[in-house]
């Protein structure tokens, strides 16, 4: 059985991933802090918490609530910062087997393109994953990823700065997503990911207060699965580039789901926090449904359901 793929075939670096899953940013650390629960060299890819050019405190607690079937976040891209991640966490990926993206947030466009050419030929980094759901703090807050302009000119400074492999994340905080997607494709990126959370909160009756210190919070989980594998079927339909499928991504079953909507891999991220071994029972359960199937390779069933 195949389960190979590769996420970047335009990319001249390419993202060869030995199998299609691998880790949501944020829920994985920078990949040491689950070393005891599973056997990282595994998975197909490790992607680590977002990274931005100064560390970052996060924002003030609460910063976790729970929901019907989901989790609201308000974490606030808590991070030890480009120069940390470069000198302390790079070496050592570099010796690892599975290779490990980085996930970026800046608050302009040009943090954007220092992040990315400061992670350029770093040993240990085989790619970025751009997070394009953060406020554009210079043009009036609103987020890159809900205006196609700003995402293309994310999409364009990080790709003039790196040459290594680009997953562009989208929000799916939008109107049109495929919108969105068919501009940062336009402006070069080598995959796409979808989808971050959806805006959400939540109020403490007793204190009659958000339950976030931010008041506001991103939506994970089982809660939000339905409206991701919907954005992947519709960004699958209309373009060509590979897409990593995300959000409430609980087992085989769900993986299976975004892979026939047209994903060529997944990502797991809150599921791990009910089940620590969330990724490896993915894994084996996309095997064990290719051996009872008889698929031989996993682009058989990539978009399968189209
Ligand atoms: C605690 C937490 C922290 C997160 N941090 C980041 C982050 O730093 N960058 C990012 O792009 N996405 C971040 N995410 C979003 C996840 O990577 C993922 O897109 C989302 O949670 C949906 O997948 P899931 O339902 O499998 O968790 C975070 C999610 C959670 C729950």
């Amino acid at each position: 059985m195949n389960l190979a793929v590769q996420l970047a075939p335009n990319n001249q670096r390419g993202l060869p991933l030995r199998n299609p899953v691998m880790t949501a940013s944020g829920t994985f650390g920078y990949g040491t802090e689950y070393a005891d629960f599973v056997d990282i060299q595994r998975l197909g890819a490790i992607v680590c918490k977002g990274s931005t050019l100064g560390p970052r405190e996060g924002n003030p607690q609460p910063r976790l609530a729970e929901t019907p079937s989901g989790l609201l976040n308000s974490i606030g891209l808590q991070n030890v910062g480009v120069e940390a991640l470069v000198k302390e966490k790079a070496p050592m990926w570099a010796t690892w087997q599975v290779p490990v993206i980085v996930n970026i947030a800046g608050e302009s466009i040009d943090d954007y393109g220092s992040l990315a050419a400061r992670l350029d030929r770093v040993a240990g980094v085989s790619g970025l994953e751009v997070n394009i759901g953060c406020p554009n703090v210079k043009s009036g807050g609103m987020e890159f990823g809900t205006d196609p302009r700003a995402a293309a000119a994310v999409t364009a400074a990080v790709k003039k700065a790196s040459s290594l492999p680009v997953i562009v994340k989208l929000t799916p905080n939008v109107t049109s997503i495929v919108e969105i997607a068919e501009a940062v494709v336009d402006a070069g990126a080598d995959a796409l990911c979808l989808i971050n959370t959806l805006k959400g909160m939540a109020i403490e009756v007793s204190t009659r207060k958000p339950s976030l210190g931010n008041i506001c919070g991103g939506l994970s989980g089982p809660a939000i699965k339905p409206v991701a594998l919907h954005m992947v079927y519709q960004v699958a339909n209309r373009v060509k580039l590979p897409i990593v499928g995300c959000g409430g991504i609980m087992s085989a079953q769900d993986a299976l789901e975004f892979i026939m909507a047209g994903a060529s891999a997944v990502e797991v991220g809150t599921a791990q926090f009910v089940n620590p071994r969330a990724l490896l029972d993915v894994l084996e359960g996309i095997e064990d449904f290719m051996r009872r199937e008889g698929v031989k390779d996993i682009s058989e069933i990539v978009g399968a359901a189209r």
